[in-house]
């Protein structure tokens, strides 16, 4: 009798690597992500770490959200919500750049860092910068005690569980679900919303979980795509509003694991150059879940289609009028299109992981790349 074991495969929990077990754990992480901050009637947010009220946030004339690639990707949706759910005009922006542009920041500042490993070292300087300038300062990270979450003056977490994959998956997912309590917990405290709206988001935000779940449920499709367009060495995501901040962040997915080139563009600026790079035969990732903006996107996909792009469009279950332009459909289940992101980003994540192994790549180790990096 010989065991076969060794400690890093029982770690990976039965997958081939640390990347698609994340992938598989985001409906758990989300959950952990909410629970706790659900009132029992099922009707509001509770964010007990934060206990803000309206004297509080009516100090702020500007919300800053400062990060670092995907958790910068995070920040783009943050940005997003808050905006739409509390009213309070926010600024993103990646730390590299805040930290050294002199950025406009006081005491009626409220900057909000957001950090995986809570160690990066850009996002910790803008943070300890932003402090020196009177800012209040809020962190979203996923690890308790981090530094980052040490130097802010108020944290949230994510409850992701360790993430070991240096592409960040559920790190993400669970960043969009926390800004998106965030901007909830917001608008009840400025009133900016009706309680049945907030109800209403509430009810929606705890199906998420199923709902990754069933778009888990179906990676063959996926699975064969990457096997098609796995080999092309430009892929391009195109969507408008929430669509092309999930495109920025399945095209920094792919571009991090399996090294194909890919450039995400609001699908309305394609127009201004990009579409010079569009010929036969180039895929082309379309999202199309925005209902305000889904006509124009609509005919921004038929540009790309009229010069022969390959094009894999995304979008809502119920959604039969996508099919009739593109080459093929991954549908997602059908909800708020606040939330869609977190579902849509999922097989994004799936086609970056399997194009990877196609190529052949070390998708948990990709090359030149850390998973914190805690040096400029
Ligand atoms: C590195 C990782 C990325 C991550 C970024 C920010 O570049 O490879 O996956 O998004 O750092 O990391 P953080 O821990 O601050 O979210």
């Amino acid at each position: 009798f010989e065991v076969n074991w060794n400690a890093e495969a029982a770690e990976k929990g039965g997958f081939e690597h640390f990347m698609l077990k994340e992938i598989h754990e985001q409906p758990k992480a989300v959950r952990d992500t909410m629970s706790q901050r659900i009132a029992k009637d099922g009707k509001r947010i509770v964010m007990n770490e934060l206990k803000w009220n309206a004297d509080f946030l009516n100090n702020f004339n500007k919300v800053y959200i400062v990060a670092c690639g995907t958790a910068y990707h995070a920040g783009l949706v943050g940005k997003f919500y808050i905006e739409k759910l509390a009213r309070i005009p926010v600024e993103v922006d990646v730390a590299s750049e805040f930290r050294y542009r002199d950025p406009i920041v006081d005491e009626n500042t409220l900057l909000i860092v957001v950090s995986q490993s809570g160690e990066t070292s850009d996002t910790l300087a803008a943070l300890k910068e932003s402090k020196r300038r009177g800012a209040q300062t809020l962190a979203l990270t996923n690890v308790v005690g981090s530094s980052i979450a040490r130097e802010a003056d108020q944290v949230l977490y994510t409850w992701a569980g360790p993430e070991i994959a240096v592409a960040s998956t559920k790190a993400y997912t669970t960043q969009l679900i926390l800004f998106f309590m965030l901007a909830l917990y917001m608008a009840e405290i400025k009133g900016t919303l009706p309680d049945d709206e907030i109800a209403h988001f509430v009810s929606m935000l705890q199906q998420v979980p199923a709902q990754i779940s069933e778009t888990l449920s179906d990676v063959e499709p996926i699975k064969t795509f990457a096997k098609q367009y796995g080999f092309n060495e430009d892929v391009f995501y195109i969507g408008r509003s929430l669509d092309y901040d999930v495109a920025l962040e399945g095209a920094l997915k792919l571009k991090e694991i399996s090294y194909i080139h890919a450039e995400a563009y609001a699908a309305g600026e394609l127009k201004h150059g990009t579409l010079a790079l569009i010929v036969e035969g180039v895929p082309v990732i379309a999202l199309a879940t925005q209902k305000s903006v889904y006509e124009k996107t609509l005919s921004n996909i038929k540009e790309v289609k009229a010069r022969d792009a390959v094009v894999i469009g995304i979008a809502a279950a119920g959604d039969e009028e996508l099919e009739k332009y593109v080459d093929h459909v991954i549908h997602v289940p059908e909800t708020d299109e606040l939330l869609i992101p977190i579902l849509t980003v999922v097989p994004l994540q799936l086609l970056a992981y399997y194009a990877a192994i196609t190529r052949g790549c070390d998708v948990d180790k990709p090359r030149n790349l850390a998973k914190s990096v805690t040096v400029e």
